[in-house]
């Protein structure tokens, strides 16, 4: 059985990553084969000549096998600025993203690809994460950072994921505020107004790898 999900944010900085290895985690305790990909990724350091990120160093080293870290993330940008202004020079092309996507698929059970910040988020001058999304073609897994103004993120991401006639398999609550108090409420808020369902609620946690799903 071969599953591939697509994870996007409301936001930059919402938990995308670490919902991403929480998943990968999960899948691999059910004895599939996991493999992440995150094709596009700004802010790198350059490590053996090549430009490397850590979000996807992290993805990377949570798959089930060694891939090469070209393979997984063939868009590495310097500067920690969105991929069209930080990819001036190397834009991001959806038919390179594709073909290793479809690579890396063969190469498991389960492939779970991080997008890179929200969903219309540049990826080059003229496309976003929104065509990546429509070119992989494959279920959204939105992750809300739970916070205020999140209700009106949620709901005009899932509107617009409706509207690129893609599919949303569900949502993630991320609690990465620790001094919000109206956690519960503002998940009942979005729950009722959306017909995702809610896969899982990421308590405030110190480390990605402590997050348990229920079933497993
Ligand atoms: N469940 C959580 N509990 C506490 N902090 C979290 C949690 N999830 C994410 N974070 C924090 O939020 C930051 C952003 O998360 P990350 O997964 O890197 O977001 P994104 O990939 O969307 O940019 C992380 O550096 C981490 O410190
Ligand atoms: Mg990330």
């Amino acid at each position: 059985m071969k599953k591939t999900y697509f994870v996007t944010g409301t936001d930059t900085n919402v938990g995308k990553t670490w919902a991403t290895l929480a998943l990968m985690q999960h899948f691999k305790n059910q004895n599939l084969s996991v493999l992440g990909m995150k094709p596009v990724a700004s802010g790198c350091e350059k490590i053996n000549g090549e430009w490397q990120n850590d979000d996807a160093l992290a993805i990377q080293k949570m798959g089930s096998q060694f891939v090469d870290y070209s393979l997984l993330n063939p868009f590495a940008y310097e500067l920690p600025i969105s991929p069209h202004l930080a990819g001036k020079e190397n834009p991001a092309k959806l038919e390179t993203i594709f073909s290793n996507f479809q690579t890396l698929q063969n190469l498991a059970d389960i492939l779970i690809v991080e997008g890179a910040g929200g969903w219309y988020a540049p990826l080059n001058e003229t496309e976003t994460i929104a065509n990546l999304a429509q070119t992989l073609n494959v279920p959204i897994i939105l992750v809300v950072a739970i916070k205020l103004g999140c209700i009106n993120h949620a709901l005009l991401t899932f509107e617009a994921i409706q509207n690129a006639n893609l599919h949303c398999a569900g949502w993630i609550a991320v609690c990465n505020d620790a001094d919000f108090d109206y956690v519960d409420l503002t998940i009942e808020s979005i729950k009722k107004r959306t017909t995702a369902p809610l896969i899982a609620t990421f308590p405030y946690l110190e480390t990605s790898t402590e997050f348990n799903f229920e079933n497993d």
